[in-house]
């Protein structure tokens, strides 16, 4: 008898101790082996933001603070300070770091410009490379190599790097990050690439085709999906794209989810339905297609995010609103991590 009682007090007391730990989108998502998170900016160094942070990111990625102009203003100095501060965070809360980016047409310094021959361009780019992958080696779990490089109509984006060196910069680039970091996991970025039958997702995933084929080292490929309630959405199409990159063992990353609603629309209750529907069909993609590792929102405030700057007309695209609460969304994605 009083064994029974004992195990059943252990029962209790083990059940009672399990329910007492709070259950959040991170650690739901952390225990389907999803990586799920946001973009930050100097919210991360804000106690308030970091446990909102923490609620909701097993894997974090900086907005602006790893991009060209912000690490490294100048061909000399590198910014590291922002950087290895948000990494302590996330390495004392257990949350993974993504590197977002290191070649890009935008946000690049101004000495930068000045680079105007091939051999100028492909010593920027070692030296960039090699420079971050020494300093953040072990600590970065994926990085953007390269962001954006196709147009629209399926052709490369006629960057500096492109129009310099060609079509290789990308395979280049690979090349040396990987021999900087081979545990690193190494991804092309873009957006509109995320439908099957679009012609930048079809140019995007023949090119990756091509370089998997000869043996490039790329892992994946990250689809932006800054989405609006006011354009197609498709997922049969996205699905099929994800799984044809399944068939050639990439893998993807839903890397800057946002969905916006034109201005006259934040009150209507169907356009808001239809928000948080589009934001829950993606996770629901992400979760249930193997191959895509991490659902990343490009910010989680209405307050703060890029959208109404870059889109004029459009906003509320996150999942906190204006006053920093909470939206349905967010408890929407909560429950289909159940
Ligand atoms: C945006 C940031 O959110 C803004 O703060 C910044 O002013 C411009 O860049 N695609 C990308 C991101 O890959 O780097 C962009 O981020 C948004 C579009």
């Amino acid at each position: 008898m009083k064994k029974i009682l004992l195990a059943l007090s252990v029962l209790v007391l083990a059940f009672a101790l399990t329910s007492c730990e709070k259950e959040t989108i991170a650690s739901r998502a952390s225990k389907k082996g999803l990586d799920i998170g946001t973009a930050f900016g100097s919210d991360i160094f804000n106690p308030e933001d970091q446990e909102r942070i923490k609620e909701f990111s097993n894997i974090l990625v900086a907005e602006n603070f790893m991009k060209c102009a912000n690490l490294r203003p100048n061909a000399k100095f590198w910014n590291w300070s922002d950087i290895d501060h948000a990494i302590e965070f996330a390495q004392a809360n257990n949350i993974q770091m993504k590197f977002h980016t290191m070649f890009w047409h935008q946000q690049n310094s101004s000495f930068v410009s000045n680079i105007s021959t091939k051999e100028d361009a492909l010593a920027f780019m070692d030296d960039h490379i090699k420079t971050i992958m020494e300093h953040l080696k072990g600590k970065i779990k994926v990085y953007d190599v390269v962001n954006e490089m196709f147009e629209e109509d399926g052709s490369f984006r006629q960057s500096k790097w492109y129009n310099l060196i060609g079509e290789e910069y990308l395979a280049h680039a690979l090349t040396v990050a990987r021999s900087c970091d081979p545990d690193a996991k190494l991804y092309l970025n873009e957006y509109n690439n995320e439908c099957v039958g679009y012609p930048k997702a079809d140019a995007m995933f023949n090119f990756v085709k091509k370089l998997k084929e000869s043996g490039v080292p790329i892992d994946g490929i990250g689809m932006q999906l800054h989405l609006s309630t006011d354009l197609p959405f498709n997922p049969d199409a996205i699905r099929a794209n994800c799984r044809r990159y399944a068939d050639i063992g990439i893998e993807i990353s839903f890397s800057e989810v946002d969905v916006r609603l034109p201005a006259s629309k934040f009150n209507d209750e169907a356009e808001v339905k239809k928000q948080e529907e589009i934001y829950t069909t993606l996770l629901d993609i992400a979760l249930t297609e193997p191959n895509v590792k991490s659902f990343i929102v490009w910010g989680m405030y209405d307050r703060t995010n890029w959208v109404p700057a870059t889109f004029g007309g459009y906003g509320n695209a996150c999942i906190y609103d204006m006053e920093y609460n909470k939206k349905p969304v967010y408890n929407a994605l909560f429950e289909k991590l159940k």
